[in-house]
């Protein structure tokens, strides 16, 4: 019981870091996080994603610059990309001599879920080892410039990039955001559209001091009509150019 309370309470208390404090991550430290990471569920137990472990400063520098200019990524002691990697299953079947078909927008989803599940086992170990962490989303823009940067192969993309570090005493004393309210979330059996009551249920606690329609309508403009979010998605399109392929070969049924 002791185990599940202090689980559930590092569930509860941890939150985004964005500011380090200055001290490296040991090398100890890192290993018991790049371990937990991959202790996470795996689909098949096939772990279908890569963990690119970033050392070279010029790369986080890069990085920081396409992840849509945020320093924080540059300055961080580690960075941790996740790959979601449809190549290393098809380059065991070759070793064996199994001959594979190209992997499809199912495989993608499936290896995009198992390095987002894995990352997340990463946060949370950290958070254990009071190493604080924060996503970055910003990961899949510039699809030209990130294979470029990480030589990804086709059938590789990155799902999240994580990056690491010793949090401030500033950043620890930040309140953490607050959720939406369970029953917006939880859905009985099937799903419930969003109504107007609901909708503003849900962010009733971060739009009480400016107002319901001024804060969504410019949390609109900061999010989802933001330049960056447009370039995720034109960037995302190109990976997927990559899995349609996955039927090619196959004999139509006679
Ligand atoms: C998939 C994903 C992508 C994210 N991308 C970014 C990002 O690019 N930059 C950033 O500063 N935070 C990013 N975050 C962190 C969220 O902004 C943060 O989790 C959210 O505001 C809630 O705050 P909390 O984690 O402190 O509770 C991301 C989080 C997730 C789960």
């Amino acid at each position: 019981m002791d185990e599940a309370k202090t689980v559930l309470g590092q569930l509860k208390a941890r939150k985004s870091v964005r500011v380090w404090d200055g001290r490296d991550v040991p090398d100890d430290v890192r290993r018991a996080i790049l371990e937990a990471a991959t202790e996470a569920p795996t689909a098949g137990n096939q772990q279908l994603y890569s963990i690119i472990d970033v050392r070279d400063q010029a790369v986080k520098d890069e990085l920081a610059e396409l992840c849509d200019h945020q320093p924080f990524i540059a300055s961080a002691p580690m960075v941790l990309v996740f790959i979601a990697d449809c190549e290393k299953w098809r380059a065991i079947y070759a070793a064996a001599g199994v001959e594979s078909r190209p992997a499809g927008p199912g495989d993608l989803l499936l290896a995009c879920s198992d390095a987002n599940i894995a990352a997340q086992n990463a946060v949370v170990a950290a958070w254990a080892l009071g190493v604080g962490s924060c996503y970055i989303g910003d990961v899949l823009e510039r699809c030209e410039a990130m294979r470029e940067l990480l030589a990804l192969p086709s059938q590789a993309m990155p799902a999240c990039m994580l990056v690491f570090g010793y949090p401030t005493e500033r950043q620890l004393a930040r309140p953490k955001p607050e959720r939406m309210p369970l029953s917006t979330v939880v859905m009985e059996d099937r799903y419930r559209p969003v109504d107007e009551a609901s909708a503003r249920a849900m962010v009733a606690g971060r739009s009480r001091a400016r107002g319901f329609e001024p804060w969504v309508r410019a949390f609109h403009e900061r999010k989802y009509a933001s330049d960056f979010s447009r370039e995720m998605s034109r960037s995302v399109a190109l990976y997927l150019e990559s899995f349609e392929d996955w039927d090619g070969g196959r004999e139509d049924p006679a």
